[in-house]
Order: C-alpha cells, then sequence, then structure tokens
C-alpha cells in the first residue's frame, strides 16, 4: 500500500506499508524499511550514551533520531534531502517519523547535508546513502570524499564523533578519515534479510 509519493529535484521518494513493514524507496532504489533497523540504531548508540548535540544526514524512517532523543539528546538536527519526507513526518504518517516530528528537540532542516554543516556538534551521524561504493545518488560521491569529511571532523566539539553508515566495508572511506581525524574505528553490524546474511559498517572518527 503506498502510504505518500512525491517527485522531488533528486527523484522520486515513496513510503509504502507491506504487511506491518514500512519500505523507503529513494530515486527507484530500495532504500531502508522498518523489518531491520539495528544498524541505524547503532548507528545513533556511537554517538555515545549522553548524545549531547546531534546533526543527522538523512531522515529516512526516522529511526537514528528517534534513538537518539530517547537516549537523551539536547538538539537532533536532521537535514533531509527529499523535502516531502519532512512534510510526512509532520504529518504523522509512521509512528517513528511523527515522534521525531513532535519532539521540541528535534530540528528538521531541508537539504543537502553536503552543504548544511554549520555550528559545532558533538556527533555528526551521515546516512544518506549506501556508501561510497554503491550510490543511490551519483552527488553523494562528495559526501564519501575528503573535502566534506574533513568539514564534519572541524565541526566536532572536542571528544565528538563522526560516524558513517555504509553497506559494507569500504578501505578507501577508513584510510580517508583516518588521515583527516587520526583514528577510526570499524563497527560491523551483522544483518539477515531474506535469508543472506551480511555486515553493515560503521566507521566512527574523530
Ligand atoms: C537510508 S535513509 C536514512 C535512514 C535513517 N538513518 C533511519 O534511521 O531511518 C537515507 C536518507 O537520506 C536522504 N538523503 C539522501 N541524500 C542526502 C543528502 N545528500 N543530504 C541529506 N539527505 C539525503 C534520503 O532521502 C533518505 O531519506
Amino acid at each position: 500500500m503506498i502510504l505518500a509519493r512525491a517527485e522531488t529535484p533528486a527523484g522520486e521518494i515513496v513510503l509504502r506499508r507491506r504487511d506491518e513493514v514500512v519500505e523507503l524507496v529513494v530515486n527507484g532504489v530500495f532504500a531502508m524499511d522498518s523489518a531491520e533497523v539495528s544498524s541505524e540504531l547503532a548507528l545513533a548508540d556511537a554517538a555515545g550514551s549522553h548524545p549531547g548535540r546531534v546533526l543527522v544526514g538523512g531522515l529516512g524512517l526516522g529511526y537514528t533520531a528517534v534513538r537518539l532523543l530517547d537516549a537523551g539528546a539536547e538538539l537532533v538536527r536532521v537535514v533531509e534531502l527529499a523535502e516531502p519526507l519532512l512534510g510526512w513526518a509532520r504529518e504523522g504518517l509512521t509512528a517513528e517519523l511523527a515522534r521525531v516530528a513532535s519532539d521540541p528537540r528535534t530540528e528538521l532542516v531541508a537539504g543537502d547535508i553536503a552543504e548544511q554543516v554549520d555550528g559545532t556538534w558533538d556527533a555528526i551521524l551521515l546516512d544518506v546513502d549506501n556508501g561510497p561504493g554503491f550510490l543511490i545518488h551519483d552527488h553523494n560521491q562528495r559526501v564519501y570524499a575528503g573535502d566534506f569529511l574533513r568539514t564534519c571532523v572541524q565541526a566536532l566539539a572536542p571528544g565528538g564523533c563522526l560516524v558513517v553508515w555504509c553497506e559494507s566495508a569500504s578501505p578507501d572511506l577508513a584510510s580517508t578519515l583516518e588521515r583527516i581525524a587520526g583514528t577510526v574505528e570499524l563497527i560491523s553490524v551483522p544483518v539477515t534479510r531474506q535469508g543472506r546474511s551480511f555486515d553493515y559498517a560503521l566507521y566512527v572518527a574523530g
């Protein structure tokens, strides 16, 4: 069942429900569903048990943002490329999107995270695409490039961290982050989907 569909300058975005599972399709590519969100939650957890002020790239179905709010974050600014998704969150089309949009600690910003990093953050969490090896939006290549990642690291408060979600390990991304931040840690999140097992990768830098 289609819950909502919209055209955006970056392609179509569709929110749909299959039985109890909500799915998000971005630019014709399956982006995520609500059946398996352990890596979205692990992304938030990588910000630490006291998340403070957090900048999130990519709203998706809102699981990362909800986890941060539940953990007591002071501020969660979510930058989302597909503006209609922010409207669907404000309309409360799913429970998680409603929770994100209605919390006074949330700021929802329409835009490209690659152009929206300003101020100082305790954590910056990037989950906008599959990772540098398999892009939904070609223009997101710059999100995984040294210039932008350096901008993120420079925007971190002392002790802060930058976390990048990838659908598989990326040694190139790891070495870029290590060069910029000095250290990088890989958190593997094992996932089973439709009988297939694989590891999503979270890179923590800073
Ligand atoms: C996989 S989803 C994020 C999932 C999210 N972590 C969650 O817990 O539901 C990726 C989101 O990033 C958005 N996006 C893609 N490119 C972006 C960009 N350059 N800046 C901001 N958002 C972007 C997509 O529209 C989509 O909503």
